[in-house]
């Protein structure tokens, strides 16, 4: 299914540049990303994965005219990145069909007034509709949910589309990640290039840096600071997102997680087999069961193809089953 619509597109392409070899690679190898919800992150994500030159991209939100502006507007941007990707803004879920992988972001942030429940059903809502509409329209897709309460969107997603759980997973554990390596490049003066670091756990305030996975080059991070410190930096990492809400005030971060997504899609698009933290299905591993939750797994075309199980101490063994039992409790709110 992936290679004939790539033929069938190459075809067509072939019959415009009259057999320049250069368009018939681009034309068979580019692939098809659907982002719902052209907000911050949406669309930040769409200028990525337009930039990279690995897919087209189609753009859908429900508010009229806002796809359909970004995705113009990213479109004219293509010329000067040296790309031939274009992005289509659509109201319209048809426009999705035959994507290889589907990224979700659509939802509704937490307004004044609104509890933490109030957006869990809403966003939930939001899922379930976004995917009846894209699951069969692409079923050979790929689903990436961003949504928060994350974890909890993930397993309606799943649920909604009755596809394999390895098709259908969540971001939020490479963003912790990041903002784990930035906090500790910051400390050291040293470049978060070398700074490799796990985060376990649901995305949120129970999440678990995994400290003994943390190293600089290689070397134990504690070999560089001490516990306290450590602490410290793994405070700021749990408040990562507050943090940045603090400073905005009407919305939430969105470069770095539309960096992490981009990172997912590309390690699908290109087969890259790469560890990453995702919120993945564990039904059995980790002493968990039935769950979506921020777990190592290699990434690559075909989903989520294993999911790594580290050892972990008793401490974080503790930590983890007490963010999975958070998300448990969400989930049993909504089903
Ligand atoms: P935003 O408010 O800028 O964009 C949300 C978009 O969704 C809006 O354009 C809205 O019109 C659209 N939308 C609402 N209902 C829709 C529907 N039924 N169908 C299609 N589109 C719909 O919000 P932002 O900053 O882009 O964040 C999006 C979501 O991602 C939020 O839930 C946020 O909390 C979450 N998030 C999750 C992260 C993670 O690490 N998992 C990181 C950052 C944000
Ligand atoms: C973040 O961590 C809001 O989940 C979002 O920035």
């Amino acid at each position: 299914m992936f290679f004939m619509s790539r033929i069938i597109m190459g075809t067509v392409i072939l019959s415009c540049y009259s057999g320049n070899p250069f368009f018939i690679l681009i034309a068979l190898m580019k692939a098809k990303v659907s982002v719902i919800g052209a907000g911050n992150v949406g669309a930040t994500t769409a200028h990525l994965v337009l930039q990279s030159g690995l897919a087209d991209v189609v753009l859908f939100d429900i508010a009229e005219g806002i796809p359909q502006g970004k995705a113009l507007d990213l479109t004219e941007a293509a010329p000067l990145w040296n790309v031939a990707t274009t992005c289509h803004g659509t109201n319209d879920y048809a426009d999705t069909a035959r994507s290889d992988v589907i990224v979700i972001t659509a939802g509704f942030p937490r307004k004044p007034g609104m509890s933490r429940d109030d957006l869990l059903h809403a966003n939930a809502d939001v899922i379930k509709k976004v995917v009846l509409e894209t699951a069969k329209l692409s079923p050979d897709g790929i689903f990436i949910v961003v949504t928060n309460p994350m974890d909890i969107m993930t397993y309606v997603a799943w649920k909604v589309s009755g596809l394999s759980p390895q098709r259908v997973m969540g971001m939020g554990g490479i963003l912790d990640a990041a903002r784990f390596r930035t906090f500790i490049s910051m400390e050291l003066g040293i470049s978060p290039e070398d700074i490799e670091a796990i985060v376990l756990g649901g995305h949120g305030d129970l999440m678990v840096p995994m400290t003994q996975y943390t190293t600089v080059k290689g070397i134990p991070l504690d070999e560089f600071i001490n516990k306290e410190r450590i602490s410290n930096l793994i405070h700021r990492t749990k408040n990562g997102g507050a943090e940045i809400v603090s400073y905005l005030k009407t919305g939430s971060a969105f470069y770095a997680p539309a960096a992490s997504t981009f990172q997912m899609v590309k390690a699908i698009l290109l087969d890259e087999k790469r560890i990453l933290p995702c919120s993945a299905y564990v039904d059995g591993g980790y002493g968990i069961k039935d769950l979506f939750i921020g777990v190592p797994v290699k990434l690559g075309r075909a989903g989520v193809q294993e999911i790594i199980e580290l050892k972990l101490n008793d401490d974080e063994k503790m930590l983890f089953h007490k963010s999975a039992a958070s998300i448990k409790m969400l989930l049993k709110k909504i089903s």
